[in-house]
């Protein structure tokens, strides 16, 4: 990684990588665990690749050690993970609290801490217990105060060590995924419908957590609350789609990012475009894009930093004269991937770094002062593994070099940089055949053996030399 202006860096800058509870744990029914709405989707069949489920994983249950090794020779200064609800409050609830599931993540932190490393704790990364789901999950109004219970359990039990907390991952990706087009769990699909819904309440739940934080734990804990949103960098196709695009952007990152860091409310003409359609389409004024309530916590002011997800860049086009009834209709734009942009694995993926320059530069721009991580980012391979992977070798200078850029020229907070993933893992609905890791996992034996990938190694020697620079220098 030789091109990296490693002098862009501050000396304190957050080098990460990062893992999901479901993706990675396995142990679905062991010492009490309840189940999720994941555990319900594999089973089913039909959903995932290959039937693949998330009941073993990378059994990081019960091999928390190997992990932990994997992030010391990485040397990480910080790790990401998530909390599995239903492993700590097996129905969702704090009415019955799993001690098993708790003495684990005790476990995890202790020794996170013990090594020097920083944990940053997600609360939900798309595992809801399968108990809540039975009660509407996310479309469900109550779900926002027991999401506090849940959080406020977390801050009381690990906030004496955790500093770092994202309540919600990626609501955006979630509610679309998950309620629009129905190909995540809970696997819904009622377009132009419960997404709304949905995703407010996660906004509602998110700003309900950080309220409790602030008032009950800051005071003593001193640590920092937000909520990591998914983006991709949108760039119009053609002069005439630029309107396209600022739409697109307004339904994607600006739809969560604008309650939070804004105005504590929706994009104005999303919600003009939503409302104007659905009288079009017989639906009464608000019953689409619901409003927030001015009896309960405001989203606005509730994220102390940035937490950015950034994969992929897309073009923009227009889509204005689609009347269905849909989010894609609402929106009334497509994202499209450019064909010079080489994909890697996954379809959705095209390799574009230069992107995360300029969204980390839009970001500063129009949201905030706050300081930003970027939470996630990361380039998968499928097919016949190549441990020597310089193509997520190179990704990764290449990426490194604009975030680099976007520090030391454009003037942006970065604060640190989360490499998705730790570990090859279950990767939703791809399952297994779509690998993200630093470090390999071998899937076809029992010992789910990690090995360092290429670029894992070059990744861990970036880290090494800028931990030499930023030492003092004795005299
Ligand atoms: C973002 C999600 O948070 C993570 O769970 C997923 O594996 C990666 N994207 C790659 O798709």
């Amino acid at each position: 990684m030789s091109a990296i202006d490693i002098t862009a860096f501050p000396k304190d800058f957050a080098w990460g990588a990062a893992t999901a509870a479901y993706q990675i744990e396995g142990g679905w029914n062991m010492d009490g665990r309840g189940p999720s709405i994941w555990d319900t989707f594999c089973h089913e069949g039909g959903r995932v690749f290959g039937d693949n489920t998330g009941d073993v994983a990378c059994n990081s249950y019960q091999l928390w050690e190997e992990d932990l090794k994997c992030i010391q020779q990485l040397g990480l200064s910080h790790y990401r993970l998530s909390v599995s609800w239903s492993r700590i409050l097996p129905n969702g609830t704090t009415n019955h609290i799993n001690p098993k599931g708790v003495e684990y993540y005790n476990k995890v932190i202790d020794s996170l801490i013990a090594s020097g490393v920083t944990p940053m704790i997600t609360l939900w990364h798309m595992d809801l217990p399968q108990a809540l789901q039975d009660c509407g999950g996310w479309c469900s109004a109550e779900i926002a105060d027991i999401f506090e219970s849940y959080a406020s359990f977390c801050f009381k039990n690990f906030g004496d060590r955790v500093k770092l907390w994202i309540t919600l991952n990626e609501p955006y990706v979630c509610a679309m995924l998950g309620y629009e087009d129905g190909i995540f769990a809970p696997g819904i699909k009622d377009p132009g419908l419960s997404v709304y819904v949905a995703g407010h309440n996660m906004l509602r739940a998110h700003a309900k957590a950080w309220h409790a934080y602030n008032t009950h734990f800051r005071p003593s804990q001193g640590g920092q609350v937000s909520l990591a949103l998914y983006s991709d960098r949108a760039e119009p196709l053609t002069a005439k789609d630029a309107a396209a695009t600022e739409r697109y952007k307004e339904f994607t990152l600006d739809w969560f990012a604008c309650p939070v860091f804004c105005t504590g409310d929706y994009p104005e003409s999303m919600r003009s475009r939503i409302e104007n359609r659905s009288l079009e389409l017989g639906y009464k004024q608000g019953s689409r894009l619901p409003h927030f309530s001015k009896d309960e916590p405001s989203p606005l002011g509730t994220a102390d930093f940035f937490a950015l997800n950034y994969y992929t860049s897309r073009k923009v086009k227009d889509l204005s004269e689609n009347t269905e009834l849909s989010f894609v209709g609402d929106q009334g734009a497509e994202g499209v991937i450019d064909p010079s942009w080489p994909i890697c694995g996954v379809h959705w993926l095209a390799v574009y770094p230069e992107g995360l320059r300029k969204l980390l530069k839009y970001i500063k721009d129009t949201y905030t002062s706050v300081p930003i991580y970027i939470t996630e980012n990361g380039f998968s391979q499928m097919g016949p593994v190549q441990i020597e992977d310089v193509d997520r070798s190179q990704f990764y200078e290449d990426t490194l070099q604009q975030v680099g850029k976007a520090i030391s020229q454009d003037g942006v907070n970065v604060k640190g940089y989360f490499a998705w993933s730790l570990l090859d893992n279950f990767e939703w609905n791809d399952g297994f055949n779509v690998r993200f890791g630093l470090f390999h996992v071998d899937f076809s034996s029992s010992e789910l053996k990690r090995t360092l990938y290429r670029s894992g190694r070059d990744y861990a020697a970036l880290i090494a030399k800028h931990r030499s620079q930023s030492k003092p220098k004795s005299i």
